[in-house]
């Protein structure tokens, strides 16, 4: 009875302690709050009643969707920068842990969940995007999602673009922060090898741009994560051209169908195909004709002209894959982000403005590097474990082109020359309970454990805005150096000890720390 009595009196005072200094925080907001731009219509506690929908909005892995997660005790969706401000000023004074969402697709829910008390600093308000033709340059907030930023490029211009990544809800901050891929990386590169400004708030409530915060955090929050040096407000990004037609084609081969030779090929020629053609490759399991488990390997191409330079490139460099003119579909290239995320052709462009995902799952996530084509051999024995498995799939991103030429010191992505490809392990399920998130997860593990000869060693190579908490968690105490090498040089190899500079410099006492954040320099 009395060890229960005390568990509750423990309880009930954290619980009072946390509320109190809740209070006070709210004081402390309230005070830093500009007249013009008052602070109170941006702050959510838990007992308002729009609370629990605010926190849902921008939940993107269902994973995390659960009663026993645990919740921030106020949100604060900022309308203005000076809403940042308060935030970061307060936070320290009452010593709080901050967690920043802009798009809230964060494979490990890192920016809407901590294991300590902690409040959000919701930026999908700020999400304004200012698309100047005549510099081919836009000023786009964290807020904005990447299908904001392709309509509103397609508003001014049928002929420019951005190279970044494939889903559209997926938002800014997070995105361009951690580096940004999509599908024209071989022209191109990545988000951030486009970027050419940026505003931040930084730990001493600054508003900083790119002159004012110096060349080294400007390097840092290309790609090492915003998260562990300031708030990103916005980025002014370098618009790239795109021809007024391009191509796109999704071909499907099975085990039956010579799905592994013809994988063995892509190996060869993926990442030294003509830069204005990627390839991705999927591997997954399927029930085939009478029902038995087959292999298929699925090839998605966008390819920046049209279907007869195509088809021609293809001829040359990869016929086995057979592919004919009725396969190839001729589209804009707005319309062709909108073919990469299952929307048929045709769709309303407009679709891209939406901010509800087309599909929401429990998933998990891992990602790797190849470097060297993988053996027919080998890819016998991937089929088989993926069979096995049969739950969780394989997708491989060709580099190659424009990846092979930026310096690996360019930002802190450093995954450069000498790849073939990106994979990405993925597991989705649609039902909620610990066995089955166990069972899914396990999954992904096992096929990582399986991969291990054919992928990068010394480091295991990974890319960080497939953020992958089974790398290693920073608990963010005295071995927090330590901790954060372990993922650090996974996901930025040679330019973790730069990352750590720039943050012991910039953030001294951690404040902008999370499960994955550059730790700073140990005394
Ligand atoms: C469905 C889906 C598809 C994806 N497709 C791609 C893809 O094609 N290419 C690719 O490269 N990646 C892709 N990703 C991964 C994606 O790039 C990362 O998850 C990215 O971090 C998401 O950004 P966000 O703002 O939506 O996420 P959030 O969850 O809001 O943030 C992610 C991280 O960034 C921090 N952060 C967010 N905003 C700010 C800010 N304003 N200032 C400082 N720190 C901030 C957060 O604290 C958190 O640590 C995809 C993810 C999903 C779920
Ligand atoms: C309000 O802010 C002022 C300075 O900005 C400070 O002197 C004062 O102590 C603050 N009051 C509270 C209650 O935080
Ligand atoms: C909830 O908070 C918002 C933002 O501060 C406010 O506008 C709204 O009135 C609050 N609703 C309730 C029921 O308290
Ligand atoms: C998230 O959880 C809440 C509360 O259980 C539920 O009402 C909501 O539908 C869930 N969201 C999704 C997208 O399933
Ligand atoms: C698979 O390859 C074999 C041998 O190269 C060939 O004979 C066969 O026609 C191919 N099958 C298909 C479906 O392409
Ligand atoms: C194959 O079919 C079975 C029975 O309908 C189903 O349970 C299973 O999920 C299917 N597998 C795949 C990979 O689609
Ligand atoms: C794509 O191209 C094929 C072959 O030309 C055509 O049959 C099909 O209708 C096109 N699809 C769409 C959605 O336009
Ligand atoms: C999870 O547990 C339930 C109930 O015990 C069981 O029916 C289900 O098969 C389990 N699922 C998995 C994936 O283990």
């Amino acid at each position: 009875m009395l060890p229960l009595l005390l568990i509750l009196l423990v309880c009930l005072s954290l619980q009072t302690s946390e509320s109190a200094s809740s209070g006070s925080f709210i004081h402390c907001l309230l005070n830093h709050s500009q007249p013009s731009h008052p602070i109170s219509s941006a702050i959510y506690t838990t007992n308002n009643g729009s609370y629990s929908s605010v926190l849902q909005s921008y939940i993107r892995n269902l994973r995390f969707n659960t009663t026993e997660t645990r919740k921030p005790f106020l949100i604060l969706t900022a309308l203005h920068e000076s809403h940042i401000q308060a935030a970061i000023v307060c936070a320290q004074k009452h010593n709080l842990q901050m967690k920043i969402r802009s798009g809230g697709h964060d494979y490990e829910g890192v920016s809407y969940v901590a294991e300590v008390p902690f409040f959000i600093l919701d930026m999908f308000n700020l999400r304004s995007i200012h698309v100047d033709l005549k510099s081919e340059t836009a000023w786009v907030q964290a807020g904005a999602t990447l299908g904001e930023v392709y309509y509103r490029i397609f508003e001014k211009s049928k002929t420019h673009g951005f190279p970044a990544g494939v889903c559209p809800t997926v938002g800014v901050g997070g995105h361009f922060s951690g580096g940004g891929y999509g599908n024209m990386m071989r022209k191109y590169g990545l988000s951030v090898d486009n970027i050419i400004d940026a505003q931040i708030v930084d730990v001493h409530g600054r508003l900083l741009n790119r002159k004012s915060m110096g060349e080294d955090l400007f390097w840092a929050i290309r790609g090492g994560g915003g998260a562990s040096f300031g708030v990103v407000v916005s980025y002014q990004i370098k618009l790239v051209r795109v021809p007024e037609i391009v191509t796109v084609f999704k071909v499907t081969k099975t085990l039956e169908q010579n799905a592994t030779d013809i994988v063995y090929k892509w190996e060869q020629v993926a990442n030294k195909l003509d830069e204005n053609l990627f390839i991705r490759l999927i591997l997954d399991v399927v029930n085939g004709t009478n029902k038995v488990k087959t292999g298929r390997a699925t090839f998605i191409a966008l390819f920046l002209g049209d279907s007869e330079q195509l088809l021609s490139v293809m001829k040359k460099s990869f016929p086995e894959l057979g592919l004919q003119k009725s396969d190839c579909n001729e589209t804009s290239w707005v319309q062709s982000v909108l073919f990469w995320t299952n929307f048929p052709l045709g769709t309303p462009n407009d679709v891209l403005l939406s901010r509800i995902p087309q599909v929401l799952t429990y998933f998990k996530r891992k990602s790797d590097y190849v470097k060297e084509p993988i053996s027919k051999a080998g890819l016998e024995l991937i089929w088989k474990k993926l069979i096995e498995l049969e739950y969780v799939l394989l997708t491989f991103n060709p580099y190659g082109g424009r990846m092979g030429e930026i310096p690996a010191e360019a930002v802190p992505f450093p995954h450069r020359a000498g790849n073939l490809a990106k994979i990405q392990y993925a597991a989705n399920w649609n039902v909620a309970g610990k066995n089955v998130t166990d069972y899914y997860i396990d999954l992904t593990r096992k096929l990582y454990k399986f991969m291990t000869p054919f992928v990068s060693k010394n480091p295991r190579e990974a890319f960080f805005n497939y953020k992958d908490l089974d790398l290693g968690i920073n608990h963010n105490g005295k071995a927090s150096y330590k901790e954060g090498r372990v993922y650090g040089i996974k996901y930025f190899k040679a330019n973790f000890d730069r990352l750590v500079k720039i943050k012991t410099k910039v953030d001294p006492g951690n404040f902008f720390r999370n499960e994955q954040s550059i730790p700073t320099l140990p005394n």
